[in-house]
């Protein structure tokens, strides 16, 4: 297949002429790929089983891990779910259009297709201009999970969405690098309480102020590598995730004992031979003598840790490093998105020093 890529004049006032196309091979149960604010989304016609089947040949994903359908307005919603429970109804006030994705029971107006077999459907309202403009022309709702082949880090640039589609599907909208870098905050309210799914940039904090109590995670989030027998929520969490071709090692601790620690283990590895990486700050970039150095943000700013996150793990995929030694961040806020994915991605292999 050629996959043709249409780049965006203006994401932020996007030009509906230049979407016109893409609508209708969305509409038509073709396959799109297009910016939103959290990472690039692989679309199709979340109405539309043979489409969902073709997101998942396209990954390479297991048919049972369900489609997150995206809408553009608050009255998407109701023709796709059975109820709104009170919880919904608040997150959505608060965070909607924005990074974060609902689960309800859904209606049967969504097929099994979609949704993985599940009685429930996860759906997000994006905010990003490009997105909204193009689900609201496209006319239905919109199946889309990260754009990239399954197993590798979400797509934050059009290129990185190039590295693992090309071929597989008709259209890239190009409309630059994604703002957030990390996927969609997920939260159940389907069930008696609410329930975090995935961390992302709707924080467990601003949850937890909007409904006016302590939200949980699922603890599957938190207990590690998940052994056979557990079954978390979010089907996709059981998966082996993205892994890095290197061996990724996180080091925790206060950051004098963190770069004396990563600095050893890096001149070891070096001196037996290896290439070897190393995740750090722009506060601590100085402090690194050895390896290949790559800092992924500024402490100061967590919401840029997130933004470089996938496109460094990339990277050292195309530098073909064998180890990767990483500081780690706080677990609180943004923080605990970040290290979601940093510790998953790592095995859940932490030094603590
Ligand atoms: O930010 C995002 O959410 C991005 C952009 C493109 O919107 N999309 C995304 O989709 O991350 P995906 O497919 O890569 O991740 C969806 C996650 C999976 O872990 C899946 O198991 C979970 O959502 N999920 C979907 N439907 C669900 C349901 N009904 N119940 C529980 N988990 C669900
Ligand atoms: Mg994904």
């Amino acid at each position: 297949m050629n996959t043709k890529r249409i780049v965006l004049k203006d994401r932020e006032n996007p030009d509906s002429e230049q979407l016109k196309e893409p609508a209708k091979i969305l509409r038509e149960g073709g396959l799109v790929a297009f910016p939103t604010e959290t990472v690039y989304g692989l679309g199709a016609n979340a109405l539309n089983e043979e489409a969902a089947k073709k997101i998942y040949e396209a990954k390479g994903r297991p048919s049972d891990n369900p489609l997150i359908a995206h809408i553009a307005d608050f009255d998407d919603l109701l023709p796709l779910v059975t109820e709104v429970p009170e919880a919904g109804k608040k997150l959505m006030e608060a965070f909607w259009p924005g990074p974060l994705t609902l689960i309800f029971p859904k209606s049967s107006l969504v097929p099994y297709g979609t949704t993985g077999g599940l009685d429930t459907v996860a759906v997000r309202m994006p905010a990003d201009p490009a997105a909204s403009a193009l689900i609201r022309l496209a006319g239905v709702p919109i199946a889309a999970p990260s754009a990239n082949t399954s197993g590798r880090p979400s797509p934050t640039t059009a290129d990185h969405v190039w590295q693992d589609m090309n071929g597989k599907i008709q259209m890239i909208v190009d409309g630059g690098a994604v703002g957030i870098g990390v996927e969609s905050t997920i939260i159940d309210v389907s069930g008696v309480e609410p329930m975090i799914l995935r961390p992302g940039a709707v924080t467990q904090e601003m949850a937890s102020a909007v409904l006016g109590k302590e939200i949980c995670l699922d603890p599957a989030i938190i207990s590690g590598p998940l052994k056979a027998d557990v079954r978390p929520k979010a089907p996709g969490m059981k998966y082996k995730h993205y892994a890095p071709k290197a061996d990724l090692t996180l080091v925790e601790g206060n950051t004098e004992a963190v770069v004396s620690a990563i600095n050893k283990m890096t001149e070891e590895k070096l001196e037996a031979g290896y290439r070897v990486g190393v995740i750090c700050t722009d506060e601590t970039s100085d402090l690194y003598p050895g390896g290949i150095i790559r800092s992924i943000g500024s402490r100061l700013k967590e919401e840029s840790v997130a933004h470089n996150l996938y496109a460094v793990l990339r990277e050292f995929d195309d530098l073909d490093a064998d180890y990767i030694f990483s500081e780690s961040f706080s677990r609180s806020h943004l923080g605990q998105a970040i290290m979601n994915r940093l510790t998953k991605a790592a095995g859940y292999h932490i030094i603590k020093v």
